[in-house]
């Protein structure tokens, strides 16, 4: 029996915490991930600091009714993602029911939780309006019902700062925790939470050499999702710029036949991207495995209720790096401290300590230059990081491998807007894809660097592959070096490559950005850039449904049609203009119904300032017919593409042309108007930052 069950029932959290003797139940609220993972932390954290262990819940798995019963010495933890506009994540719907509806009552049949202590820290993204309001609808929701909380309320903020702002939180809210349970710091001591065995001997077809969930290898069946992508082969993957010079966009089919999955226009495709192979073997080198890399490994958890294994085992040193686990993100701050207790040498370890300690050497060196694990791990040890790693370039810190995969974060999706309609591509998903490259803030001790997108370039290497074209020679440092596309695995068996067709791990994510069902409803779409990927499926699934109704009511039954107009902007017609090719045919198939109007940013006409035109002017120069589309024709927005300037400008042109129509000024009746758009889901947002 595993620690912490019961017999009675499973999903009552307080008999589990009894039973297991927990002082801490922490629920995350979690969408992608990360507040499970700060969830994890926490737990870790009261482990060490206190001695104490925790339940850690999917609030999806357990019932709220005995939340006033949870004993005086334990405290309750809400780990609350706030998603898309404010709502909660799809984990945390009940548990938001309950806590906010006034006749759902606690076992004791009540709407009392005086004896209750809870911790509450919210993730969010502070470029969307709702920040974080899901934290503090719990906490505004426990305080009603005379809960008291411990500390105060963390707040992170996705778009710039949630590590800082975790860390930042995190110590005082311990310290409350501490005077509130009435427990002392250092009973705890630096437990492992998972064992990593090398096996002497195991069947190669039981190794798990990038699949990411456990059926693949045992053959049974289960649908498609978050939890077990399907392997979609790509049949179909081109350069979508007209001059990709220096900047790539990258257009992928994915074919689904056979899998089960189905999807509706509008919605996203989680893509699993690995890590490129510099990177694996950086890291490889730096932990010195790099000659033991195939070796099989077996990873156990410690404590199940604390630390799942967060991929499927056995497995081998290498896969883990280049599927499983997010080496190319930033290495955390708190990472640093962990590693500097490995350290190979006395200089390097206060070179990472200064690192992990100073924030401002943090915050200049580490966040500015982008730096991975791997590479903070060379820089601290005065290895060359620009260089191709290897035996020579390379110190290697004899850091237990049960560090890194405590430490470093599991390999998370990509999500793309789906830019296809499945009444065209029934079996197809398309992804449009533009592929992420930036410099980073040079600094004096790692200069400017090229940064690389990870799973924009893992599907640009694809692209490459698919086509048997050869991926230029650049790695992520931005130099000459290694090129081996990061999906072409050593082993004995690619994970995504079967003969010659490559394949790409995905599931489909619901979403509610969708036409009306009638027709005859007008439809303004705004994507510039890459924004315009779900408006090619929008347009895709009108067309289908024209033709339909055109072989059935004749070639006159478009007539009461609403109009669809959709406003797109790039920088040049000859340059970036996302499937030119395409749009002409579908006007003609929606007799005219589909109008589009561009706006080319970096040629001529500029306005007569000489500044930009930008998709927003061309509404404010159609305004008359969009405010007509929206008051009389009771017509839908969208918006899709850039959370930050894009889609809040276009809000703002919005309001003007509204405020206007109405005879008022944007900032009253333009912005009520929009509001009550947003309201009616008549304003529908796909955007991000
Ligand atoms: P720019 O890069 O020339 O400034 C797709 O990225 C298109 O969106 C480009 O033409 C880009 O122009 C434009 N763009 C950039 N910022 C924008 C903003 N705030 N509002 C609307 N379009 C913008």
């Amino acid at each position: 029996k595993p620690v912490g069950d019961i017999d009675g029932n499973p999903r009552d959290f307080v008999a589990r915490m009894k039973a297991g003797n927990k002082r801490l139940a922490i629920f995350y609220g979690s969408q992608t991930g990360t507040a499970e993972e700060y969830a994890i932390r926490l737990a870790k954290e009261a482990k060490t600091k206190f001695g104490l262990t925790s339940l850690v819940c999917d609030p999806e798995e357990y019932d709220f009714e005995t939340l006033d019963t949870v004993p005086e010495d334990c405290a309750v933890f809400f780990v609350m993602a706030t998603y898309g506009e404010g709502e909660p994540t799809d984990n945390a719907v009940q548990l938001m029911q309950n806590l906010q509806d006034d006749s759902f009552e606690f076992s004791k049949g009540s709407r009392d939780l005086s004896g209750l202590k809870y911790v509450v820290f919210g993730l969010g993204n502070r470029t969307y309006e709702h920040y974080n309001v899901i934290s503090k609808q719990v906490d505004t929701a426990l305080e009603k019902m005379g809960a008291t909380r411990i500390g105060v309320r963390g707040e992170g903020d996705d778009d710039k700062s949630m590590e800082e702002d975790y860390l930042e939180w995190k110590d005082g809210m311990w310290d409350a925790f501490a005077a509130a349970l009435n427990v002392e710091e250092g009973q705890g001591g630096d437990t492992a939470d998972f064992a990593v065995r090398e096996l002497e001997s195991h069947p190669e077809e039981k190794v798990y050499l990038g699949e990411l969930s456990a059926r693949a290898l045992t053959k049974t069946k289960g649908i498609h999702d978050a939890k077990n992508p399907y392997a979609a082969p790509i049949t179909l993957a081109r350069e979508l710029f007209q001059d990709p010079k220096d900047r790539n966009c990258v257009h992928v089919e994915l074919n689904t036949e056979g899998s089960g999955i189905t999807y509706q226009h509008g919605d996203h495709v989680g893509v699993w991207p690995s890590n490129p192979e510099l990177e694996v073997n950086r890291l490889l080198y730096a932990l010195g495995l790099y000659d033991k890399r195939n070796q099989v490994i077996n990873i156990d958890s410690l404590d199940p209720a604390l630390a799942k294994v967060p991929f499927p085992v056995p497995t081998t040193y290498a896969t883990v790096l280049r599927h499983y686990i997010d080496i190319s993100a930033l290495a955390g701050r708190q990472m640093l401290g962990t590693f500097a207790k490995f350290a190979p040498n006395p200089e390097a370890e206060a070179s990472i300590k200064e690192l992990n300690t100073n924030k401002e050497v943090y915050h200049n060196i580490v966040a500015d230059g982008c730096l991975k694990a791997g590479e903070v791990l060379q820089l601290a040890a005065g290895n060359d990081i620009s260089a191709v790693p290897s035996a020579e370039n390379t110190t290697a810190w004899p850091i237990p491998f049960d560090m890194i995969v405590s430490s470093i974060p599991r390999l998370q999706p990509r999500y793309y807007s789906i830019s296809s309609s499945p009444k065209l591509h029934p079996n197809s998903i398309h992804v449009t894809c533009v592929v992420l490259k930036f410099s980073s803030v040079p600094n004096d001790k790692v200069g400017e660097r090229l940064v690389y997108g990870v799973g924009s370039n893992f599907l640009l290497n694809l692209k490459y592959a698919a086509n048997g074209e050869e991926a230029p020679l650049i790695n992520s440092s931005g130099v000459a070096g290694a090129v081996v596309p990061s999906y072409a695995i050593e082993g004995p068996r690619g994970a995504y490559r079967l003969e010659n067709v490559y394949k790409v791990p995905v599931h489909v994510r619901r979403s509610t950005f969708r036409l009306p069902t009638n027709p005859k409803s007008p439809v303004i779409m705004v994507g510039p850039g890459t924004g315009v990927a779900p408006f090619r499926g929008f347009v895709q699934e009108r067309v289908a449904l024209a033709r339909r109704t055109i072989e059935k009511n004749g070639p006159d039954a478009l007539a009461d049609w609403g109009r669809i107009t959709l406003f797109y902007g790039c920088r040049k017609s000859t340059e970036d203009f996302l499937y030119k090719d395409e749009w002409p045919q579908y006007t003609a198939d929606l007799q005219g119904k589909f109008v589009m109007h561009t706006a080319f940013s970096r040629e001529p006409p500029y306005k007569p300032d000489g500044s930009k035109i930008y998709v927003q002017d061309l509404m404010w120069e159609q305004r008359e017919s969009v405010a007509e589309s929206i008051l009389q024709g009771k017509g839908y927005v969208y918006i899709c593409g850039d959370a930050k300037s894009m889609s809040k400008a276009v809000e703002e042109t919005l309001a003007r042309i509204l405020g206007e129509a109405k005879g008022g000024s944007a900032e009253v009746e333009g912005v009520q108007e929009v509001k009550m758009l947003k309201e009616r889901s008549r304003l529908l947002l796909d955007v991000w930052s």
